[in-house]
């Protein structure tokens, strides 16, 4: 089996929904795959038949990326392996609860994965992909990033970060090389939403997309050099002016001065 000139990706909770997807499709575009989730029976079985299906080499790690010592598996992985050309953040949890009623412990280990390992698992490929001369990240945020007040807040918030954190990334190191996109998934059809205590089944159809739709879309905006995807969002227009306020105040948001509206009676 010969090595793949599109080099290897990574991915995190590759064993179902969304990642497994993005494991299928990347090995069909002749993507190497690593595949890391906690799950290794599930991760083994679909590498077993990615590599029958492509030909392509698809490795296997076994941890749970909110354990700092497996996390440094992986970690570890991410700076030595110089065919790495990829890395997709992808694997998360979420919750609908509310404050009143959430368990902080819980809201904990939410940030240890959704925020601390995507940060740390970045910072361990980024050095070494721009090295190489360039690469890319895919880190799956949600559409709570724009929109927190739907589900838990926490959750909202741990998707804001990875939103703003690919923005930064973007800006800091696309002249290097570096490809960066952020992907806005909706709801989609997957255990997320079993795992989280809310069954998919109770949303409304018309919200809900496949995990195959969501990958292809979201491929079709890497492809075209997007930073952020949001494949539900029908129309594009609402996004592009969203995105124009902001670069609208960008260059303002810092003054020596209060504004008129705040000075005191
Ligand atoms: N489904 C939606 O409606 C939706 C919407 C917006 C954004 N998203 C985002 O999409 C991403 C993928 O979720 P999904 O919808 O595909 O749900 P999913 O089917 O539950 O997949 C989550 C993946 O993450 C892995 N994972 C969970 N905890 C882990 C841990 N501690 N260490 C390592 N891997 C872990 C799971 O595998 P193991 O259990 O084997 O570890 C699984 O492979 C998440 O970041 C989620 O926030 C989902």
């Amino acid at each position: 089996m010969s090595h793949s000139s599109l080099g290897t990706a990574l991915i995190t909770g590759a064993s179902s929904g969304i990642g497994a997807v993005y494991a299928d499709r990347l090995a069909r575009r002749g993507h190497d795959l690593v595949l890391v989730a906690r799950d290794g029976a599930r991760l083994h079985a679909l590498a077993s038949r990615l590599m029958a299906e492509t030909g392509r080499q698809v490795d296997v790690m076994t941890a749970d990326l909110g354990n700092a010592a497996q996390r440094a598996r992986v970690e570890q992985r991410l700076r030595d392996d110089a065919r790495l050309t990829l890395l997709v953040n992808n694997a998360g949890i979420g919750s609908p609860a509310k404050l009143l009623e959430a368990d902080v412990e819980q809201m904990t280990h939410l940030i240890e994965l959704n925020v601390t390992a995507l940060t740390r698992l970045t910072y361990a490929a980024v050095p070494g992909l721009v090295a190489r001369g360039g690469g890319a990240v895919i880190n799956i945020s949600s559409i709570v990033s724009i929109t927190p007040e739907l589900l838990n807040g926490v959750y909202g918030g741990s998707k804001a970060f990875v939103t703003a954190f690919s923005q930064s990334l973007h800006h800091e190191l696309a002249a290097r090389g570096l490809r960066v996109q952020a992907v806005l998934p909706g709801a989609t059809a997957t255990e997320f939403w079993a795992r989280s205590g809310l069954a998919v089944e109770h949303l409304p159809k018309e919200w809900v997309m496949s995990a195959e739709a969501l990958v292809d879309a979201a491929l079709v905006g890497f492809d075209r050099g997007e930073l952020i995807t949001v494949p539900p969002l029908q129309e594009e227009a609402p996004l592009l002016a969203y995105e124009a306020a902001r670069q609208a105040m960008a260059g303002k948001l810092s003054s020596n001065t209060p504004a008129a509206r705040y000075a005191s009676a």
